[in-house]
């Protein structure tokens, strides 16, 4: 394949709208995993970057990660953010995903037992409820509705405001927050070019969440928000930006991913009604299947990671300042590791080797949680469901980083 081949095929990974096409993107991936598994992207709008798209090479450059560093930049950025970046404004607040090594270790200590199953499990109950109280809101409305903003992207925000301890009254707040930062590429939910939107976003999302650690300082509970708050690093309780960082990665990394899993997963097995059928009969594969639901939604796209010192992965020799894109998309559909990648199977015997979590020291935070949720309203839908039946052609979320269906529309019966 030629050079100019692979830039514009690459172009899948840099353009937000090409991400709302599914199929297409797809194709375009698995070409490149056959013909040009590391490809370079020299594209006029973007940085330049060496696409990864096989699973062994995107586990390798996580696998070594003094090599390839979160630093500067962990996600794609235009070619003028790119050659005018200051990583200090560009990021004015650091979270987990910004950091690496020592700084990272000692942050993601401070809230790793918080996300480890056995204190998940205690959150069993709670998850439960709620799966159960959205099921509920889709009976009430009366056998329609669109399942991925009616439903989807509710459940798991009010699974994140019970983990931080906040009131159910913030939530259509904490809704549009996330929504307009995390989805800023798409027309429909961003402020796109409107930098002082998002800025006017940011200043709340500052404000409200200054007042929450304010507030466990002087009257410490037991909830995440208290931990952060009140959490020490050499002595010292955390900067606030610090605890900002921390209160932002947790109420975005947590939220738009789980509902894209959730509203992409019914919509697999809207398409794959054998597959929707046998999960019913069998309501034991729920565990699995939802590992095999998040391989095949694979929400977060994309992560970046930058080539320190020399280095050679596959047939490329990387050099410092080389920027990789790992592709978790791509390898969850690698034929390699994946028998019939393209195809759905909830009893899929290796679904949980999936990358759609990332893998090594950055492996999401949030993994044992997120299984869990998507497990509880699966188990409760699919318990009550009669029938379901697509109402109208799905639509997804124009982004290079987390994208899913912006809308499912269903028509269905359920008890
Ligand atoms: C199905 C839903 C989810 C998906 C697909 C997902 C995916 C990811 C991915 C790909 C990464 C980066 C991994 C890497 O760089 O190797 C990540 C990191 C992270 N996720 Fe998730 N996530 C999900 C749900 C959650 C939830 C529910 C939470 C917490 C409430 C969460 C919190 C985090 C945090 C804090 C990080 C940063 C970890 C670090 O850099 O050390 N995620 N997630």
């Amino acid at each position: 394949m030629i050079a100019d081949d692979q830039s514009e095929l690459g172009r899948i990974f840099a353009d937000p709208a090409a991400y709302a096409d599914p199929v297409s993107w797809h194709r375009t991936a698995a070409r490149l995993r056959r013909e040009a598994p590391i490809a370079r992207v020299s594209l006029p709008e973007y940085q330049d970057f060496w696409a990864i798209t096989r699973h062994a090479d995107i586990m390798e450059i996580e696998r070594n990660a003094e090599v390839f560093t979160n630093a500067p930049v962990p996600a794609l950025l235009s070619r003028v953010q790119y050659e005018e970046q200051d990583p200090d404004e560009l990021a004015p607040v650091k979270t987990l995903v910004q950091m690496d090594g020592e700084d990272h270790k000692a942050h993601r200590g401070i809230v790793n037992d918080w996300f480890k199953p056995a204190s998940v499990r205690k959150l069993s109950d709670r998850v439960d409820l709620l799966a159960t109280q959205w099921v509920d809101q889709m009976a009430a409305t009366g056998g329609a509705c669109d399942f991925a903003t009616d439903i989807a992207m509710h459940y798991p925000l009010q699974v994140i405001l019970s983990i931080l301890g906040l009131p159910e009254e913030d939530h259509q707040r904490m809704l549009q927050l996330t929504q307009e930062l995390f989805g800023a590429e798409d027309p429909d939910f961003g402020r796109v070019g409107d930098d002082a939107g998002v800025l006017a976003v940011m200043l709340d999302f500052v404000s409200y969440f200054t007042e929450l650690s304010a507030s466990r300082r002087s009257h410490p509970t037991d909830d995440l928000a208290s931990v952060i708050a009140n959490a020490r690093l050499d002595g010292s309780l955390l900067p606030d930006l610090d605890v900002m960082g921390f209160y932002l990665i947790i109420a975005t990394a947590g939220h738009d991913t789980t509902a894209n899993s959730i509203a992409g997963g019914l919509l697999a097995l809207l398409e794959h009604p054998e597959q929707l059928e046998r999960l019913q009969a069998d309501p034991a594969l729920i565990d699995n299947a939802a590992d095999e639901l998040i391989r095949y939604v694979s929400p977060v796209k994309h992560f970046v990671r930058t080539c320190r010192v020399p280095f050679r992965v596959g047939e490329v020799e990387f050099v410092p300042g080389d920027v990789t894109l790992l592709s978790f998309a791509s390898g969850n559909r690698d034929e390699e590791v994946f028998e019939e990648a393209f195809a759905l199977d909830v009893a899929r015997a290796n679904a949980s080797a999936h990358l759609a979590f990332g893998f090594g020291r950055h492996f999401c935070l949030g993994a044992h949680l997120a299984r869990m949720e998507v497990r509880a309203l699966f188990r409760e839908l699919l318990g009550r469901l009669e029938w379901i039946e697509l109402d109208g052609t799905p639509t997804f979320v124009q982004s290079t980083l987390v994208s899913g269906p912006k809308s499912v529309p269903v028509r269905f019966g359920i008890r």
